[in-house]
C-alpha cells in the first residue's frame, strides 16, 4: 500500500481509515482494542504497512471519561436493547449479532450496554465476547427493580423486588455474560414514584455486591416514555448516590439540557445518552405524525416545520440522513460521556460511527432545533 500524506488522510472517512489500519496489522497497539501499531524509526507509532500515524487514528476516535468512575469509554457505545436488541427483533441471526459486536470492537467501541430484560442480549454478548480479553471491553448491564403482578380484581399491581431477587438477578447476569465482574450495574427504568422505595429497599444490597467485587459502579436509568421530563433523574441527582445515569437526550426531547445534564456535569456523574433517534426519527411516517400532533397540541408553532419530511432540513453538508442528524445532535453535549447506538445492523453501525466522528451539526440547524423543540418535554409513547 502506498504511503499517503497527512492531508489525504484527513479526507478519508473514519471507518475506512480504521479498516486500512486493521488490514495491515502486525503488532497490537496497547490502548485501543482492535488497533495495531508498530514503532517506526522516527519514534512515532505508525500502523505497520499502511503507515498511518496512530496519533491520527486516535484523534478520530474520541474517548471520554465516564464521570466519577474514571473509566475511559468510547464516545459511541453499542446498545443491545431498543427496537433492535442487537438483531434479535430484526434479523434473528445470532452469528450476525456476533459480527456486529466484533465490528464495534474493531471500530474502537469499548462499551456495551445490556440488561437482564433484553431477551437474550446478555447471553449473546457473553458468547460473542468469550474469546476477547476482558480488559478490551466494558459491560454495563441492568436489573429490573420492579415486578408486576395481577391484583385481586384483575388490575396490575407493581411492587419493588426483594434484596434476594436483586442478588439472583446480578448472579444470573454474571453467568449469562460469562464474566466475573460487571463494570456498571444499573437500576433499570425507574419511575419517579418508585425511586425512593427502590433506593431504600435495594441500594444497600447493591452496595454489598459492590463490596464483594461483583460490580464496580452503580447507575440508574429512566423510563423516558412515562417520564419525559426526567423527574426521576432529578431526584437521583439530588441524592448524589450514583456513579452513572442513563437519560434520553435527542432532537425530539431536549429537556435533559434544562437540569439533568448540567447537574450530572457538576457532580461528575457519568452520562449514557440512550435512544437519541428512537423511534420516530427512524420511521418517516411516524415522524410526520408526531410533529403534526405536537403542532395541534400547541407545542410546536404551526409554521416552524413543514408537514412533510419535517426534519429533512438537517440533510446537507455531510449530514446524510435524519438519523445521522439525530445521532450528531445526541453526542454534542460535553456532559454526555457516551452515546448509545442501538443497532443489530453492521452497515448502520459503520454509518453511525462515521457520522458521529465527523463534523458536528451546523450551528444554524442546532439553533433551529432548540427554537422548535426547546420549550417542552413530551412523550412519544402513544404509537410504541
Ligand atoms: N431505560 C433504559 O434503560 C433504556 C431505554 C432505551 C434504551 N436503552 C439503551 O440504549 C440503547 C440505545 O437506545 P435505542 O436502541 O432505543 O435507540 P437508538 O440507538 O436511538 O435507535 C435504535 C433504532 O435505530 C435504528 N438505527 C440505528 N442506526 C440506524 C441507521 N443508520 N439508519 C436507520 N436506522 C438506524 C435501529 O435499527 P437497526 O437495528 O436496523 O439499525 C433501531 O431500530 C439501547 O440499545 C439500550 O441499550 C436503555
Amino acid at each position: 500500500m502506498s504511503r499517503t500524506s497527512a492531508k489525504d488522510d484527513v479526507h478519508l472517512k473514519p471507518a475506512r481509515l480504521v479498516e486500512l489500519v486493521c488490514e495491515t496489522a502486525l503488532l497490537e497497539c496497547g490502548r485501543f482494542p482492535g488497533y495495531h501499531a508498530t514503532p517506526s524509526l522516527d519514534g512515532v507509532s505508525h500502523c505497520a504497512g499502511c503507515r498511518y500515524s496512530i496519533a491520527l487514528v486516535e484523534s478520530l476516535l474520541k474517548y471520554r471519561t465516564l464521570g466519577r468512575t474514571e473509566l475511559e469509554v468510547s464516545s459511541v457505545s453499542l446498545g443491545t436493547g431498543g427496537p433492535s436488541r442487537i438483531g434479535q427483533w430484526t434479523h434473528r441471526d445470532e452469528a450476525e449479532s456476533h459480527r456486529v459486536i466484533h465490528r464495534a470492537l474493531d471500530l474502537g467501541i469499548n462499551l456495551f450496554d445490556t440488561a437482564a430484560a433484553y431477551s437474550d442480549s446478555e447471553e449473546i454478548l457473553g458468547r460473542a465476547l468469550k474469546q476477547t480479553p476482558r480488559d478490551k471491553y466494558l459491560i454495563a448491564t441492568k436489573f429490573t427493580p420492579t415486578r408486576q403482578d395481577d391484583g385481586e380484581e384483575g388490575e396490575i399491581v407493581e411492587s419493588i423486588i426483594s434484596p434476594e431477587e436483586l442478588v439472583e438477578s446480578c448472579e444470573r447476569s454474571l453467568k449469562r455474560l460469562q464474566i466475573d465482574v460487571i463494570d456498571v450495574f444499573q437500576f433499570h427504568g425507574v419511575l419517579p414514584g418508585n425511586y425512593r422505595e427502590c433506593v431504600d429497599r435495594l441500594l444497600p444490597t447493591a452496595k454489598a455486591l459492590q463490596e464483594q467485587g461483583k460490580i464496580r459502579f452503580l447507575g440508574i436509568t429512566e423510563y423516558f416514555y412515562q417520564d419525559p421530563a426526567h423527574e426521576m433523574l432529578d431526584l437521583a441527582l439530588e441524592d448524589d448516590l450514583w456513579d452513572t445515569i442513563m437519560v434520553k437526550y435527542g432532537i425530539l426531547n431536549i429537556s435533559a439540557a434544562w437540569s439533568v445534564l448540567p447537574k450530572a456535569a457538576a457532580q461528575n456523574v457519568g452520562v449514557f445518552n440512550m435512544s437519541a433517534v428512537r423511534a420516530k426519527m427512524t420511521r418517516p411516517d411516524e415522524l410526520e405524525e408526531i410533529i403534526t400532533r405536537w403542532k395541534k397540541a400547541g407545542l410546536i408553532e404551526p409554521g416552524a416545520l413543514p408537514t412533510r419530511k419535517p426534519l429533512d432540513f438537517l440533510i446537507h453538508d455531510g449530514v446524510e440522513s435524519v438519523v445521522a442528524g439525530g445521532y450528531k445532535f445526541g453526542i454534542e453535549p460535553e456532559a454526555v460521556s457516551t452515546l448509545l447506538v442501538g443497532t443489530g445492523n453492521i452497515q448502520h453501525l459503520e454509518e453511525n460511527v462515521d457520522t458521529l466522528l465527523g463534523s458536528p451539526l451546523p450551528t444554524a440547524d442546532n439553533d433551529r432545533i432548540r427554537d422548535v423543540f426547546g420549550s417542552f418535554a413530551a412523550s412519544e409513547e402513544d404509537s410504541e
